[in-house]
């Protein structure tokens, strides 16, 4: 049966994505699929010198993929990591298969995909892939709010790319990033990267008990967001200046339930969120 749910774009620079048809949504819609998750994701983490220390621990690196998609995102990582001389251990979690099945299906349009196709087939099949023998990445198929209880690593980053909050907001309340920042070991130190600078999304990452950072521009949006269990790994945490935009944003209160609405934030919040310890630091 011919896969209606998603249809190929241009974008303005002439690279092509898919579209999700249902919710309008463009996948990678700035700069096209590899250019977005080498800038976006692959960049900020600074894999070389993470997985470098961990080797001299023997241990690997984990990356949790989370909205697997269709799999830019972990085909910069793959290319990130074959050029790294460490183990690295992907976990891809996606709900439906459904977009990777479309992409492969276009590969004329995502030339990405060209030198990944037998391998993302392979991977689709098994649900496990042995890319090298230092590049392992396993499947997760489900709702990530269950699949990430599975038995799997604590991840040192997650390149964290559902959908966008308004049609996906189990994936964005303070529920779900709650459950996500306890499943995280606080032992290991992880990065999480997201294309947002939403006021509401930073509130809610912040009372989920992470830290937030200002992450790289990209194309023509000044500046995307970082989250961490560490406030070391956030090489440009919030200052208390954002606690200014919070109180008098229109959209800064936190997202909760399952009905994605956004306000300003309650007395009761804002006052939780200006306790955090990473707004009273000394320097
Ligand atoms: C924007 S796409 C991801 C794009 C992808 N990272 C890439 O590089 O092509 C969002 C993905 O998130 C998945 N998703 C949304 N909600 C989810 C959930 N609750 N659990 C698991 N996956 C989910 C969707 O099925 C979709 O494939």
């Amino acid at each position: 049966m011919p896969n209606t749910q998603f249809e190929i774009v241009a974008l303005k620079s002439g690279i092509k994505s898919l579209r999700l048809i249902e919710n309008n949504e463009t996948f990678h819609p700035g700069i096209g699929p590899l250019a977005e998750a080498n800038i976006l994701h692959v960049d900020q983490h600074d894999f070389a010198a993470r997985a470098e220390e961990l080797k001299a621990r023997g241990e690997s690196f984990v990356l949790w993929d989370v909205g697997l998609g269709a799999a830019a995102n972990v085909v910069a990582a793959i290319e990130a990591f074959k050029s790294i001389d460490a183990d690295f251990e992907i976990h891809s979690f996606d709900r439906s298969l459904s977009a990777l099945e479309f992409a492969l299906e276009h590969t004329e349009d995502l030339d990405y995909l060209i030198p990944y196709r037998e391998d993302c087939l392979r991977f689709l099949k098994d649900g496990y892939l042995e890319l090298t023998p230092r590049i392992r990445w396993y499947l997760h198929v489900g709702d990530f709010r269950e699949t990430m209880h599975l038995d799997i690593p604590a991840p040192h980053s997650i390149f964290y790319d559902p959908y966008s909050p308004r049609g996906n907001v189990d994936m964005w309340n303070l529920e779900n990033f709650t459950a996500v920042r306890k499943r995280l070991d606080p032992n290991r130190p992880c990065l999480i990267s997201n294309y947002t600078r939403s006021t509401y999304v930073r509130v809610t990452w912040l009372l989920a008990g992470l830290n937030v950072g200002v992450g790289t521009s990209i194309g023509e949006k000044e500046e995307t967001s970082l989250a961490s269990n560490s406030l070391e790994l956030l090489k440009n945490p919030l200052k208390p200046a954002f606690l200014v935009r919070v109180k008098i944003s229109h959209s800064s209160a936190p997202l909760r339930g399952p009905v994605f609405k956004v306000g300003v934030i309650t007395p009761e919040d804002y006052a939780a969120v200006a306790a955090l310890p990473q707004f009273h630091q000394d320097t």
